[in-house]
C-alpha cells in the first residue's frame, strides 16, 4: 500500500491498493461456498485483499484467536459455521454421541474470544437446533444446524441495514463522526453498525465525514475503517488515539458512533479498548456517544457490564509496534486488555436493528427484546 500525504491539514490519506485497482470491488467479509467458509484475512488489510478457505473447526478457531475474522457479528455468524464444520465429519450413529461431540466443539470454539456475546450466539443457536431435533437423524441435524449458520448471515445482512436506517435519522447534513476500531461491513456480513450508519446517511443524500481512530494495539480503524470506507466513497481521515480530545475541543467533532462486543441488561456497553475514553470526554465537550449494534449483541443475562470478562491479548501485539528485539523487551511488563466497559450514564442512544433505545436503559433494553 502507497500512502500519500495531501499538503492540507490534517493530514488526508490516499491509499492505492495493489490488488484492487478498479477501487469498486464488493467487501465480501464471510461466504459459505463450496462447503468452506471463506473469508477475507483482516490481518493481511490494508497491503493485500486475500481470501482464505477454512473447512475445519480448528482453522476456524485460529481464525477467530488471531483476527483473520473479527468484528461482534461476523463472529456470530463464523462461530455458527465453525460448529457445523467441526460437527459435519462426526461419524455418530445416535444422537447420544453427537451431543458429546458437539459439546466438545462449542466449548473449543467459545474459548477462542472470550468478549463479543454474538460469538457465544451463534454458537447457542447451532446448537439449539440440535437439541431441539434430537429425534431426527444425526444427518438431517447436521444439514439443520448449516441452516441456522446461514440464517445468522442473512439475519445479519438485515439487521445492519435496518440499524443504518434508524441511525441515519439522527444524522445530520453536514455532520463530521468520529469512530473506533472498524464496526462496518468488515466486522459484519454487510453493511456494519456504525458505519451502517454513515453508509445509509449517505445514501439518502447527506455528506457524512468521518474521522477514524487508529485503534491500538491492532489498528482495526486505520487498517481496516479507512479501507472499507474509502472504497465505499465516504470522506474519511485517519487520526491517532490520543487526537481525539483536542478534534473535540476544536469543534471538529458532531457525534460519536461505535459498535459494540456485549451489551449488559443495563445498557452499559463492551467495545474496543479505547471506546470508554471517548465516551468521557465526549460527555465532557457536550457530545453525542452513540452505540450502534444489533439485538444478538445484547447479553440480557447479566445486569452490568461488571459481569462482561475482557479480553486479555498477548503483550507482542503492544510490544510489536516498537521492537521484536528480545535484549529490549526483556523486562517490560506489558497489561493488553483488548475491550473496556462504556458505562450506559455516557451513552446517549443505542441504536439496535430494532430502533433506537435511550435512558432508561434497563426497561428500554427488557421492552425492545421481548
Ligand atoms: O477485536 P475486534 O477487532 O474483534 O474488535 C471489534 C470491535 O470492537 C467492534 O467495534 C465490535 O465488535 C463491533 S463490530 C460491528
Amino acid at each position: 500500500m502507497l500512502l500519500e500525504a495531501s499538503p492540507a491539514s490534517p493530514v488526508k490519506l490516499r491509499c492505492i491498493y495493489a490488488d484492487d485497482k478498479q477501487g469498486n470491488m464488493e467487501i465480501k467479509t464471510l461466504e459459505f461456498r463450496n462447503n468452506k467458509v471463506r473469508i477475507i484475512d483482516q490481518t493481511k488489510l490494508p497491503h493485500k485483499l486475500e481470501y482464505i478457505d477454512i473447512d475445519n473447526v480448528k482453522d476456524m478457531w485460529q481464525a477467530i484467536k488471531e483476527l483473520k475474522v473479527r468484528g461482534a457479528p461476523a463472529l456470530g455468524a463464523a462461530a455458527a459455521l465453525g460448529v457445523y464444520l467441526g460437527i459435519s465429519r462426526s461419524k455418530a450413529k445416535t444422537f447420544g454421541e453427537f451431543a458429546r461431540e458437539l459439546n466438545k466443539i462449542t466449548g473449543y470454539l467459545a474459548s477462542s474470544r472470550p468478549t463479543a456475546r454474538n460469538l457465544f450466539w451463534g454458537i447457542e443457536r447451532a446448537c439449539s437446533v440440535a437439541v431441539k431435533n434430537n429425534r431426527k437423524p444425526v444427518a438431517e441435524i447436521k444439514k439443520l444446524i448449516l441452516k441456522e449458520a446461514l440464517a445468522i448471515i442473512e439475519e445479519d445482512r438485515r439487521a445492519c441495514r435496518n440499524i443504518g436506517r434508524f441511525g441515519a435519522k439522527l444524522i445530520g447534513r453536514d455532520e463530521t463522526i468520529l469512530t473506533v476500531c472498524n464496526a462496518g461491513i468488515l466486522a459484519t456480513i454487510d453493511y456494519g453498525t456504525a458505519l451502517g450508519v454513515i453508509y445509509r446517511a449517505k445514501a439518502e443524500g447527506k455528506r457524512p465525514k468521518v474521522f477514524s481512530c487508529e485503534t491500538r494495539p491492532l489498528l482495526q480503524g486505520a487498517r481496516l475503517t479507512t479501507w472499507e470506507l474509502m472504497k465505499k466513497g465516504v470522506d474519511v481521515t485517519l487520526i491517532s488515539d490520543n487526537m481525539a480530545a483536542h478534534l473535540m475541543k476544536e469543534g471538529k467533532i458532531d457525534k460519536v458512533i461505535a459498535g459494540a462486543d456485549r451489551i449488559a441488561a443495563n445498557g452499559d456497553s463492551a467495545n474496543k479498548i479505547g471506546t470508554l475514553g471517548l465516551a468521557v470526554i465526549s460527555a465532557y465537550h457536550k457530545i453525542p456517544f452513540y452505540i450502534a449494534a444489533p439485538c444478538s449483541t445484547i447479553d440480557q443475562g447479566i445486569h452490568s457490564g461488571k459481569e462482561i470478562t475482557i479480553e486479555e491479548r498477548k503483550a507482542q501485539e503492544i510490544t510489536g509496534l516498537f521492537t521484536d528485539d528480545i535484549r529490549i523487551l526483556k523486562g517490560i511488563e506489558v497489561y493488553n486488555p483488548a475491550f473496556d466497559v462504556t458505562p450506559h450514564e455516557l451513552i446517549t442512544a443505542i441504536i439496535t436493528d430494532k430502533g433506537v433505545v435511550r435512558s432508561p436503559y434497563k426497561e428500554n433494553i427488557k421492552k425492545l427484546c421481548a
